[in-house]
């Protein structure tokens, strides 16, 4: 499954550099292509705030400032977090109330944190180590289409 997603997302982000236009089909893709997924999304870096990027769902919340919540947790540990239990993790921030378990990925490129892609899903326990690295690898993806 990842690795047809894989050859997808690459196919898709062929040629194009510009992040929102990636982020865009990235978010798209994932969304459409993963079954039980309520929210795929990106939020970007700016100062010492997560803001919220090209995405899939419910409109989400806007600003989240690095070390909250799940998607601020994995900017600070440089490395992805996967939360079977969302109202189980101290700070999770509640965009949309369907949320029960979510990943979310660091985008670090050449060494800097530029943002993370969120996963979210109205299933428990929805994702697993499979699916982290197979986010992991199409999150690698989005960020060898982005210009050097
Ligand atoms: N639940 C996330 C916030 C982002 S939304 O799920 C889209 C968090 O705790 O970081």
């Amino acid at each position: 499954m990842y690795q047809e997603l894989r050859q997808q997302l690459a196919a898709l982000l062929k040629g194009e550099t510009d992040p929102i236009a990636n982020a865009a089909n990235t978010s798209a893709l994932l969304y459409d292509a993963l079954p039980d997924v309520n929210w795929v999304g990106f939020y970007f870096l700016k100062g010492q705030e997560l803001v919220l990027g090209p995405f899939q769902g419910k409109p989400a919340c806007v600003r989240i400032p690095v070390g909250k919540g799940v998607c601020g947790a994995a900017a600070v540990r440089r490395d992805t977090v996967l939360v079977p239990d969302v109202h189980a993790f101290p700070g999770h921030i509640a965009c949309d109330s369907a949320s029960n378990s979510e990943l979310v990925v660091p985008l670090i490129k050449h060494g800097t944190l530029i943002g993370v892609l969120d996963l979210d899903s109205p299933s428990l326990g929805r994702f697993d180590e499979a699916d982290r690295a197979g986010c992991d690898s199409l999150a690698a993806i989005f960020l060898d289409s982005l210009k050097e």
